[in-house]
This record gives C-alpha cells, sequence and structure tokens, in this order.
C-alpha cells in the first residue's frame, strides 16, 4: 500500500504514521502538511530521518502540492485542517480555506486518479445533545454550531456529494475527543497539564459542566485503519468510546494524575459553546469489528507520564505565536 497521509505533522496524523510504522511497515507513506502553528516536521521522527516517510511541505488547498501529492498513491487519508474551536471564533478564514476549500481540491485531485480517499471528520458536526439525549448515529441531522464544525460538515457534504454524483469511493469518520502524546498545547488535556504544573489556575469556561466524549488517539487511529481496509464507500462512521466526561472532571482527574493541587478558575464561556457531545460507535463495531482498545484511566495516565517526560517537545512549541494565541483567546476573559 502507497499511502497519502495529509496533515500527518499534526496530533492525530503523527500518532497514526507512528502506529502505521510500528504495524503496517511495509507500507510506504507520503505526508502532504504546511507546518501550521500545529505542525512540526519533528513530529514524525524518526521516520523522516531512517526515510521511511516521505513529508512534502504543502498545502492541501493548492492544486499544485496536492497532484504531487496524489502521484503514485493507492489511497488517501484526510486529516490535515485547522482544528481548534477557539481559534475558529476569532477569526474563521483560514478554516474555510484549508477545511472546505482544502478538502473540495483532495477530492477532485482523488476523482481524476480514481483513489479511494477517506475524510477524518468530527462528531462536531452534528451539533449538541441534550444531557438525557441518545449518543450521535450516523443519521443524526447535520447542525453544526462553530465556524470550525461548519468548515467540517461543509467538507462531509462535499465528499457525499462526490459519492452521489461521481459514484467517487470516498468514506468519512466523525470521531469525539482525542487524547494522547503529541497533542499542541492549546487543547484541553496538554494545555490544563501545563497550567497545573505550572501552579497556575486552570480556565473553565461557563460552568465546566459541559460533557466531552473521550478517545484515545491509538484507538481512533486503528479505526480509521479499519475504515480504509474493511469499510465501504460511501459510507460514514462514528467513532466513540463511551467515555462521557465533563470538563471540570476532566481537569481534576489531571490533578489526581499529576498529583498536584488544582486551581479552577472560572471564566467567560467560549461563545455557541456545545453543551454535550457523546457517539454511539454501533455501526462501525457491528460492520467492521472495530472496538476501542484504551481505557480511560489508563490512557490518561499514560498521556500525563507522555508529557512529564517531553517537556522539551512543550517548550520547543512555545513560540511568540503562541503566546499571542494565549493573549488574544483568554485575555479578556
Ligand atoms: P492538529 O491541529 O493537531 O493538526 C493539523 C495538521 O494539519 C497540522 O500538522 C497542520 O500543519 C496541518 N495543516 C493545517 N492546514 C493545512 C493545509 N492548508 N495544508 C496542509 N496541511 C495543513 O489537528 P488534529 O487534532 O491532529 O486533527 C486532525 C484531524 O482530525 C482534523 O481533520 C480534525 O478535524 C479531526 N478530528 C480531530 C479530533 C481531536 O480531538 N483532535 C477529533 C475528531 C476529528
Ligand atoms: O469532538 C471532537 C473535537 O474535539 C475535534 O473535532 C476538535 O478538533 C478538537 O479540538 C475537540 O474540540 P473541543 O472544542 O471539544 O476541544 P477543546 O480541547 O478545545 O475543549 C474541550 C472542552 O474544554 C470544551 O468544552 C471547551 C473546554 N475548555 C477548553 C479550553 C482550552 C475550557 O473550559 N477551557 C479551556 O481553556
Amino acid at each position: 500500500m502507497r499511502l497519502l497521509v495529509t496533515g500527518a505533522a499534526g496530533f492525530i496524523g503523527s500518532n497514526l504514521i507512528h502506529l502505521l510504522r510500528h504495524e503496517r511497515s511495509e507500507w510506504s507513506i507520503r505526508v502532504l502538511d504546511s507546518l501550521t502553528y500545529a505542525g512540526h516536521a519533528g513530529n514524525l521522527e524518526p521516520h523522516l530521518g531512517d526515510q521511511s516517510v516521505e513529508l512534502i511541505v504543502g498545502d492541501v488547498a493548492n492544486t499544485a502540492d496536492v497532484n504531487r501529492a496524489v502521484e503514485g498513491v493507492d489511497a488517501i487519508l484526510h486529516l490535515a485542517a485547522e482544528s481548534h474551536v477557539d481559534r475558529s471564533i476569532l477569526g474563521s478564514a483560514a478554516f474555510v480555506q484549508t477545511n472546505v476549500v482544502g478538502t473540495h481540491r483532495l477530492l477532485e485531485a482523488a476523482r481524476k486518479s480514481g483513489l479511494p480517499m477517506i475524510i477524518i471528520s468530527t462528531d462536531e458536526v452534528y451539533g449538541d445533545l441534550g444531557p438525557k439525549d441518545p449518543a450521535f448515529t450516523e443519521q443524526h441531522p447535520i447542525k453544526p454550531s462553530s465556524p470550525y464544525s461548519a468548515s467540517k460538515a461543509a467538507a462531509d457534504h462535499f465528499g457525499l456529494s462526490f459519492v452521489r454524483t461521481y459514484d467517487q469511493d470516498v468514506r468519512i469518520t466523525r470521531c469525539c475527543n482525542n487524547y494522547g502524546p503529541r497533542q499542541f498545547p492549546e487543547k484541553l488535556i496538554p494545555f490544563m497539564i501545563g497550567q497545573i504544573l505550572q501552579g497556575a489556575p486552570c480556565p473553565m469556561y461557563g460552568d465546566g459542566q459541559q460533557v466531552r466524549d473521550w478517545i484515545h488517539v491509538d484507538d481512533h487511529n486503528r479505526a480509521v485503519l479499519a475504515v480504509l481496509e474493511k469499510g465501504e464507500a460511501g459510507e460514514v462512521y462514528n467513532i466513540g468510546a463511551r467515555e462521557e466526561l465533563t470538563n471540570l472532571q476532566v481537569v481534576e482527574q489531571l490533578g489526581l494524575a499529576l498529583e498536584r493541587t488544582v486551581e479552577i478558575e472560572f471564566v467567560a464561556d467560549r461563545p455557541g459553546h456545545d453543551r454535550r457531545y457523546a457517539v454511539n460507535p454501533a455501526k462501525i463495531e457491528r460492520d467492521l469489528h472495530w472496538q476501542p482498545t484504551v481505557d480511560w484511566k489508563t490512557g490518561l495516565s499514560s498521556t500525563v507520564q507522555w508529557y512529564l517526560d517531553n517537556s522539551e517537545w512543550i517548550e520547543s512549541i512555545k513560540s511568540g505565536a503562541y503566546k499571542s494565541y494565549l493573549k488574544s483567546n483568554y485575555g479578556h476573559r
């Protein structure tokens, strides 16, 4: 298998490459990544160094970059995205460009070359749930709340329209919140680990009772592999681990794992904040025989340990731009 993975210098993609090198070592892998603030070539080491992975630094919204990247591959896993809800609230133009235009460029290239393409989407396209609502199935209406989730929903709609119009092999996965190594420290878990270790307050948006469904990144990536190897063209697969926790519970459990006191500071809520996500993964469990294997307690403990052991990784990505993002997002709260 010759695989193109977009966005693999980021969190989920880099974990996917490490998994593939371990479990599908005979595959040849090409990465297309523009190395935004969230993408780091170092996340792909040692595989770039040993030349088992080829990195093309390029933009998914650029036709020439995309055409070069699809040349000679058998399938595309499309992860590249602007992925942070808070940044999409501060400004959404980059989300339209990468998530909508970029996905469209890749769909066109996949169509011309007759390649299967898997779009790595998100449970956020479904909007949010009330406390007693059943978890999202693949039939749930698409009702995005944030500019980020609207851009992901638009990409999904383009993908499914290409299935219907051109009979193209496009598959879509919609996963819940991931945690694990190498997550950029603007997302809840790595950000709060940093705050707790510095003895700084943990800013909880609103009342902290929002619920997220958490999955270890390796379980998500194994589900994506199952969709690549056993999934059907035109199908949507929800991915989740049935691990619902409030944000306050997550942060309290981080304090316990780090053996540090946690100081919670309730701050102004995220505009349009989704209250609860919960994913029903029955379809992928039944049809593709995938199941999550990492329980929350074990996964959280190994994740916390990774951040403790890799403080130099965290320091290396805290650029001036990171500090100005923190000011824009938290300064006024
Ligand atoms: P991330 O922000 O950590 O990484 C995104 C990667 O995409 C980075 O390497 C970045 O450089 C690259 N990229 C951004 N714009 C690009 C462009 N125009 N051209 C080429 N590369 C570009 O994101 P992540 O958390 O690893 O998420 C990966 C995918 O999974 C995204 O599509 C996201 O929507 C989806 N997803 C994420 C989660 C989660 O909990 N993190 C859950 C469900 C789905
Ligand atoms: O559900 C899947 C989605 O999960 C992915 O599609 C997104 O790419 C990914 O970023 C994630 O989105 P969330 O908005 O759920 O993740 P985030 O880590 O930004 O926030 C998780 C929750 O924690 C959310 O309810 C907001 C809250 N939060 C977050 C931060 C950074 C706070 O209360 N304070 C904070 O400082």
